[in-house]
Formats: C-alpha cells, sequence, structure tokens
C-alpha cells in the first residue's frame, strides 16, 4: 500500500541526465513510486502480501532492494520525517501484535469477510473502506458506546 504513489512532483532548476535521457531545466519530474514498489523484477508477484519476501534464513535479505528506495521521496526534498514515521509504525505494529489477537472480522451470520487490498486513487491513497467493515465497526461501536453511559464516557 502506498501513502504517496506519485511522490511529489520536483522541478528541476538545471538541466540533468538520466541514463542517457536529457532532462532539460525547468522540467518537471513525477516519481511513479508506485510503480517502482511494484516492479515484478525487484518484487515478484508484487500484489501477493508477503512479508517473507524480504528474509532469507531469518536474517533481513540483502538482496531484495529496500522499500525505502522510493516510498519516501527522492534527493534533497526526501521525506524528513521518515526516522520518525518508521518508528512509530514500527512501534505501533509491535503493540498491535502483543496486545491483540488480529483475525479477519465476521458478517452476522459469521463468515470470515476478506479484506480488500484496493486503495483510494488519489495524490494521497488510502484502503478502501468496505461496506461490509464499515457496517462491522458501526455495529461495534453501538455495542460499546451502550455499556458506558454517555455522561460517563468523557
Ligand atoms: C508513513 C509515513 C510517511 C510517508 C510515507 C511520507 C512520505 C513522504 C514523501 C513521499 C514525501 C515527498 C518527498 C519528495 O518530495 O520527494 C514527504 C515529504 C515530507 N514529509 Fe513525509 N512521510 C511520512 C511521514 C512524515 C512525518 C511523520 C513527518 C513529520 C514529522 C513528515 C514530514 C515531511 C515533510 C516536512 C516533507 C516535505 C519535505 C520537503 O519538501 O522538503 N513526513 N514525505
Amino acid at each position: 500500500m502506498m501513502i504517496l504513489p506519485i511522490a511529489i512532483p520536483h522541478y528541476l532548476q538545471v538541466e540533468d541526465e538520466y541514463k542517457g535521457y536529457r532532462i532539460p531545466a525547468g522540467s518537471i519530474i513525477i516519481p511513479n513510486s508506485w510503480a517502482m514498489l511494484h516492479d515484478e523484477g525487484a518484487y515478484p508477484d508484487p500484489f501477493t502480501f508477503n512479508p517473507e519476501r524480504f528474509m532469507k534464513d531469518g536474517q533481513l535479505n540483502k538482496d531484495i532492494r529496500d522499500p525505502a528506495h522510493a516510498c519516501w521521496g527522492f534527493g534533497r526534498r526526501i521525506c524528513p520525517g521518515r526516522f520518525m514515521a518508521f518508528s512509530s509504525i514500527w512501534i505501533t505494529i509491535a503493540s498491535m501484535i502483543a496486545a491483540f489477537d488480529i483475525k479477519k472480522a465476521t458478517d452476522p451470520e459469521g463468515n470470515a469477510i476478506e479484506p480488500s487490498h484496493e486503495c483510494v486513487s488519489a495524490l494521497v491513497s488510502a484502503p478502501y473502506r468496505s461496506s461490509a467493515l464499515s457496517s462491522l465497526a458501526q455495529r461495534k461501536w453501538s455495542t460499546l458506546s451502550a455499556r458506558v453511559p454517555a455522561q460517563e464516557a468523557f
């Protein structure tokens, strides 16, 4: 999942060259981070959720390209918050794994709801909220809020 699929456009103040392509001064470059991070050559079967692709013999596999080459942007305008963001995500996921049993949500009949991997196609992307999961969240919220009288909630 990409938060910024096409990163941020960059303006060239001076002429540059990339792999034999002349890029005139004044050009605007729009990096396609999404394509770079779904490159089948670098990440075979890129649409499968497979964190193991980055591991070998219980260690990080250095032969697999680090997604950091594209997910934080590029050059001197690369995301300055990346260290804080990476640590926050690490702490959040580690805490969730430690504190919760994570499994698929179920509909009222008890059938597992398959999470969709679809994302909003926009400059800033996020997962679609499926209607099944939205109504599940609403039901859970009504159950929880009914247990706590409104005046005691805050
Ligand atoms: C998962 C979380 C984050 C992602 C994926 C992300 C990604 C990015 C990307 C792709 C850019 C554009 C870089 C470019 O122009 O090439 C950017 C810029 C920026 N990010 Fe982040 N970012 C994240 C979190 C944060 C956090 C937590 C902060 C601050 C605490 C932050 C502050 C900034 C700032 C200030 C810029 C603009 C830098 C500039 O234009 O000079 N970001 N980020």
